[in-house]
């Protein structure tokens, strides 16, 4: 469970966040981000708003004015976290003490005042729709009183706040297309802590690709908790508009033309997007990332069992013969697709037969990357309040330890796919292990190291692949590609 739960953590998990500094701000803002790459992306939001207020960011707490933690309320375990970090900035505000403490996100949403309460240092609660709410609250800290704004809102996307890139590589970013989710899964504390689910306007998701491309990044995620059911309706009744040409742009816009727009209009930027609901997902969007070379060939598509009763006790609206059926359709239209998975072990009343299941659905599938976890039980969710959590520890760690270890012999056979073969990596940053060497990606999101050279961070190059672990290849550049 460590294992797993620490891959998550490197992949998501934003330290002390900087940017540019501006002269004339003259406060300084710690913040630091716990879960999804949503939260990421809001941090980014959140320090663009507080820009305008004043303040730089900075990576040395002791020296902070206020400091925002976003939290993560998916898993227990993200919660124990920030709990431990609140301990530390206690520390920290034993010597300076006229640091402020803010709790962003979802941890935020799910207690509210409750955390002014449990956790004496916090001053400051904000759900993840009021941090255009930030400058009146942080007035109401100023003058000594705690200020809390958890309200949920049905249209609230930033669509027009232009996010300050913390702790960029200046090659990658995210830009964030939908807002909350109504799916329901049973476990899920998402619907309750990030709201009804709402899409943000295309113009402004153009607008805000457009000046990614300006500054000279070369790969977009778009993000949504469930970017497939994205769906924006361009407003307006038919009166209001004065020519045809407008009522035609007005037409409603689904997840596939959003992809196709971006594709098309920026040919050189890589896209990706997360998170994927099979049920949501259609199969004109695999057709649009066929139809678009810079549309990146990975699929993160969440199943979270193999088994029909648990499928069903989650509330997700497909059988594992649906998802199969979908899996065959995607390879069939896109040979060249890798996939990945997020599965849950130990779900309530998951029995061995369940858990066979899922390892037969692994086994047909062979994803290409997995985040595997064990059930955690929480408040709130129809899972929390109507289910037994019955499956004993002992027994979600071992079906635990299965499924990595079957996911590790399948990303094994993926990654030696690529062994002698020449294929397109966009460079991102040096390679943990070797200074020497680069890391990048390739467009089924699998990372290769390889000699430097004279290759530039942010260079798309062509590398030959020689050898591999199940996480890694290694290779060596042999030129530039032609998407330079
Ligand atoms: N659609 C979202 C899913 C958010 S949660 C997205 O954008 O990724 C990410 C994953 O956490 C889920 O797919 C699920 O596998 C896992 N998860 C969610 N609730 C959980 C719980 N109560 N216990 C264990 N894992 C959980
Ligand atoms: Fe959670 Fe299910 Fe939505 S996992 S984020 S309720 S798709």
């Amino acid at each position: 469970m460590e294992q797993v739960e620490k891959t998550i953590d490197e992949r998501i998990q934003g330290k002390a966040l900087v940017t540019k500094n501006k002269k004339e701000n003259t406060k300084k803002l710690f913040i630091e981000s716990y879960g999804c790459q949503m939260n990421m992306n809001d941090s980014e939001i959140v320090a663009a708003i507080l820009d305008k207020e004043g303040y730089n960011t900075t990576q040395i707490l002791e020296e902070a004015d206020l400091v925002l933690v976003n939290t993560c309320s998916i898993r227990e375990k993200a919660e124990t976290t920030v709990r431990k970090r609140l301990q530390k900035y206690n520390a920290v505000k034993q010597v300076n003490k006229k640091m402020k403490v803010g709790v962003l996100g979802c941890m935020a949403e799910r207690l509210k005042e409750k955390f002014l309460e449990e956790e004496k240092i916090v001053d400051l609660v904000v759900g993840p729709d009021a941090y255009r709410d930030l400058p009146n609250l942080l007035q109401e800290v100023e003058s000594g009183r705690d200020a809390v704004n958890v309200i949920l809102s049905k249209d609230e996307t930033y669509g027009d706040v232009s996010p300050v890139r913390l702790n960029s590589n200046g090659v990658t970013a995210f830009v964030s297309i939908t807002r909350g989710c109504d799916n329901m899964c049973t476990f899920c504390v998402v619907p309750f802590t990030r709201g009804r689910e709402r899409s943000r306007d295309p113009k402004s998701i153009l607008e805000e690709v457009q000046s990614m491309v300006d500054k000279n990044y070369k790969e977009i995620t778009l993000l949504g908790q469930n970017v497939d059911s994205f769906l924006w309706f361009g407003g307006g009744l038919k009166k209001d508009f004065k020519k045809a040409s407008e009522m035609a742009q007005a037409t409603a816009v689904g997840f596939a033309e959003l992809l196709d727009m971006c594709a098309t209009k920026f040919p050189k930027t890589r896209f990706r997007f997360s998170t994927s609901n099979p049920q949501d997902m259609s199969l004109d969007v695999i057709h649009i990332m066929a139809k678009h070379q810079n549309i990146c060939k990975y699929l993160h598509l969440p199943v979270q069992s193999g088994s029909n009763a648990m499928l069903k006790a989650m509330n997700r609206q497909h059988t594992r013969e649906e998802y199969m059926e979908l899996v065959d359709n995607i390879f069939k239209i896109v040979p060249e697709m890798s996939l990945s998975q997020d599965m849950i072990v130990g779900f309530c009343g998951e029995t061995e037969e369940d858990h066979q299941d899922t390892l037969d659905l692994m086994k047909y599938v062979k994803y290409d990357f997995g985040f595997m976890f064990s059930y955690s039980e929480r408040p709130g969710t129809l899972a929390g309040n109507k289910m037994d959590d019955d499956v004993p520890f002992a027994v979600k760690k071992r079906r635990l330890q299965e499924i990595i270890d079957l996911q590790q012999e399948h990303a094994l056979l993926r990654t030696q796919q690529h062994l002698g073969k020449t294929e397109e990596f966009l460079i991102e940053g040096t390679s943990k292990k070797n200074p020497n060497e680069w890391k990048g990606r390739n467009t089924q999101n699998t990372v290769a190291v390889f000699d430097k050279g004279s290759y530039k961070l942010g260079d798309f190059v062509m590398v030959k692949v020689e050898d591999c672990t199940s996480a890694t290849l290694k290779g060596t550049a042999v030129g530039y590609s032609d998407n330079n």
